[in-house]
């Protein structure tokens, strides 16, 4: 198709908020590793691995293999029956997992694994009200856009009964003027009061995202949730950790974003990048808290084996290439490269995240949000051949988050594209 062709298609034939980046929307044909091709023959770096989800790369050998061999036998068998994929998988995750995080309910997306973890929270603890954090994003359902606390993705009519927003640590931003550390921490804090005086004084669960993606990559201090999740805790409340974005080794060192923060989840959701692109989503509880879930529940399509056999061969890729302390080191060299463009470009007001999940927050002169440079930004990398996210409540953060088997060769390759971007941005 050419593009014109494929931009008349998706204005005739899909819904206007299915949103592509670009003003003339990229299609892609083909990928392998860490770059793409395009519907025009152009190549590119691909710096966003379809939203932190192509977590071993594009069309990774062993991930590719098993799906094919699973394809052969059986694609689909429901939750009538058991399959060794799904079986085998939710072993690897207990396994993988901190703590006592021991059962899981396998679905298709972010969006189910989330509405699951809800589901089990209010069985298990009887109550109903949720805390969400502001500017977080949790997916698209009626429940996950009301606890998605990012005004533009939620739709006219978003706001079920019984979720409250807390603050989130948005440090460059601080919704209280002051600065960190001598702050306090007065954002994890303030929780208390919220429960004490907007709810009913007992709570079902805290969900919150370790770092938050969509809403640009904001890295919270060491202490924020320590803090708010005792908080919860006392208020008869359980944490459910999304780490859709954050989960299998994309922030470096550890295979969990919260394993940042020393913190122990009762419940855990996945998706994204657990599968290198097939469709899954997984929510893993204490055994408690699964076995509180007695009603009838099936998810036609959850466990499905060939995803859940793509899942099983992806981490194991990620434990023989050691993933997690590979990202580390990696991760560092992106960070300090888009730390010295800080250094040189006022327009460049914050670099934050963590290992290969870092966020460049694009500002004006007077420090606010610069979303028009954000687009240019887009447009620019495009040009040079190189893929890059968007997000942040303003849409004015760069969000970078490469399949985690790049090697250092090419993000030096993608710093250097980066680099040329900036000084045309001037
Ligand atoms: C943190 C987080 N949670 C949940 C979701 C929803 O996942 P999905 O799009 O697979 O429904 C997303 C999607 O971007 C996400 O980033």
């Amino acid at each position: 198709m050419r593009p014109e062709e494929a931009q008349q298609c998706k204005d005739r034939y899909l819904f206007p908020n299915v949103r592509t980046y670009y003003s003339q929307p990229i299609t892609l044909l083909e990928g392998e590793g860490v770059r793409v091709r395009d519907s025009r023959g152009q190549e590119y770096l691909d710096f966003f691995g379809g939203i932190l989800t192509v977590s071993v790369g594009h069309g990774h050998p062993r991930v590719r293999a098993a799906m094919i061999e699973q394809l052969e036998r059986i694609v689909h068998t429901s939750t009538c029956y058991l399959n060794e994929p799904m079986l085998q998988l939710a072993r690897k995750l207990a396994d993988l997992t901190p703590g006592r995080l021991q059962k899981s309910f396998f679905t298709n997306s972010g969006t189910e694994a989330i509405e699951t973890a809800i589901m089990a929270a209010r069985a298990y603890t009887g109550c109903q009200e949720i805390i969400a954090l502001r500017y977080s994003y949790h997916g698209r359902s009626s429940l996950a856009t009301s606890i998605t606390g990012n005004a533009p993705w939620r739709p006219a009519g978003a706001g079920l009964p019984g979720i409250i927003f807390a603050h989130n640590a948005y440090c460059y931003r601080c919704s209280f003027g002051l600065t960190y550390p001598g702050c306090d921490v007065a954002c994890a804090h303030d929780l208390e009061e919220v429960i004490r005086t907007a709810t009913s004084g007992r709570v079902a669960a805290l969900v919150a995202e370790p770092i938050q993606g969509v809403g640009g990559f904001i890295t919270p201090p060491p202490e924020y949730f320590r803090i708010v999740v005792d908080i919860v805790r006392r208020y008869g409340g359980i944490f459910i950790c999304d780490e859709v974005q954050t989960g299998f080794g994309r922030t470096g060192r550890y295979w969990f974003g919260i394993q940042h923060w020393g913190v122990e989840p009762e419940i855990m959701v996945f998706a994204k990048g657990l599968a290198n692109g097939c469709p899954i989503g997984a929510t893993i509880a204490i055994p408690e808290v699964a076995d509180a879930c007695q009603n009838y529940s099936i998810s036609t399509f959850g466990g499905n084996p060939v995803s859940t056999r793509a899942a099983v061969a992806t981490l194991e890729v990620m434990e023989e290439e050691r993933l997690p302390e590979r990202v580390e080191s990696l991760g560092k060299l992106l960070f300090d490269g888009l730390l010295d463009l800080k250094e040189r470009y006022r327009f460049v007001g914050d670099v934050r995240g963590k290992g290969l999940m870092v966020g460049v927050e694009l500002v004006e002169d007077d420090g606010s949000p610069a979303p028009d440079l954000a687009g240019r930004f887009m447009e620019e990398a495009r040009k040079e051949g190189l893929l890059v996210g968007r997000g942040g409540l303003y849409n004015n953060v760069v969000r970078m988050a490469p399949p985690m088997t790049i090697g250092e060769a090419e993000i030096a390759e993608g710093l250097d594209k980066i680099r040329r971007v900036c000084r045309r941005l001037l």
